[in-house]
């Protein structure tokens, strides 16, 4: 039995739905399953990542856990999941871990989130995916009224990757120790502007589209208004900054899964019936 946290979410989703589709066992951590809507033949059940008490259910009979990083007592959950019988861990981390900053509060979770489940002694793998494609979602309140889109750090190119594709490969690391010990980095295919995503949108939608770069005090105006400050620090360090290189690609997603990582545009088709919402 695997165990999803995240189920509900943009990687987690896609990963119930491709394990049970493989005939694979999958149990989906959710906190309200009145609110999840989860694949046929996913079984649901209750528990909170920052409350490692209340997954005795939860990990009963599991053998992999896939995991998301940076909730509260994690070594605590670590130790349970250990104790319960999991022997393998494959913790959805991202690019910022690898600079081991622990003055960013992004690359800090992230950092302690790999360290926590290496000191657990349990097999692991680690995904470092870059952007996700699934962030273009965050556009669907402007494209909702309009046909300009302010877009973040417009200098910015990013190798995003479709969660789908994350997805693949986490389920391979669940299901085999193929990928026991490995970090494994994560891109899709084109390192992308914000700009060209959105003439990629146009073009899917069948829209005038026009991106409309921010400057970075805008851009640091918009952050604030949805997130802590140090979340705020931390993107701007990265994509103002450039201390987070996410536009270098990796062949990982095609070396693993034997296909290439989907593109932008193929997201956009599977994805363009939520932007016409
Ligand atoms: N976006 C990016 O570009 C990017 C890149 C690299 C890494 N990441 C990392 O990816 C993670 C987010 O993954 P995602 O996009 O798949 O998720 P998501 O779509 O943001 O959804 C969050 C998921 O986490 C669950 N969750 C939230 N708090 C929880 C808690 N206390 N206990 C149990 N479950 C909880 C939610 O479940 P409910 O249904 O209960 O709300 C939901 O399934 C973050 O850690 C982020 O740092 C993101």
């Amino acid at each position: 039995m695997i165990l999803v946290t995240g189920a509900t979410g943009n990687i987690g989703g896609e990963l119930v739905t491709a394990l049970s589709e493989s005939g694979t066992q999958v149990r989906a951590l959710v906190r309200d399953p009145a609110k999840a809507t989860l694949p046929a033949g996913v079984t649901a059940v209750t528990g909170d990542l920052n409350r490692p008490e209340t997954f005795a259910d939860a990990l009963d009979g599991v053998h992999a856990v896939f995991l998301l990083p940076g909730y509260d007592n994690q070594a605590d959950l670590l130790d349970r999941a250990k104790k319960a019988g999991v022997q393998r861990i494959v913790l959805l981390s991202s690019a910022a871990a690898g600079l081991r900053d622990l003055d960013n509060a992004v690359s800090r979770y992230m950092t302690l989130s790999e360290q926590a489940v290496r000191e657990s002694e349990l097999a692991w793998t680690f995904l470092r995916p870059r952007s996700f494609m699934s962030n273009a979602l965050r556009w669907l309140p402007q494209l909702a009224v309009g046909d300009t889109v302010r877009v973040q750090f417009p200098d910015v190119r990013v190798g995003a990757i479709d969660p789908a594709d994350i997805a693949a490969v986490a389920a391979l690391a669940l299901t085999g120790d193929d990928l026991d010990g490995r970090v494994l980095e994560l891109t899709g295919p084109q390192a992308l502007l914000p700009a060209d995503q959105i003439a990629v949108l146009a073009a899917v939608l069948d829209r005038q589209l026009v991106a409309q770069g921010l400057t970075t005090e805008e851009t640091e105006a918009e952050l604030t208004a949805t997130m802590p400050q140090h979340y705020v620090d931390a993107f701007l360090s990265f994509f103002a900054d450039g201390t987070l290189d996410e536009a270098t690609l990796y062949p990982t997603v095609r070396d693993l899964t034997g296909r290439a990582p989907r593109s932008f545009e193929q997201w956009a088709h599977t994805h363009a019936a939520d932007f016409a919402q």
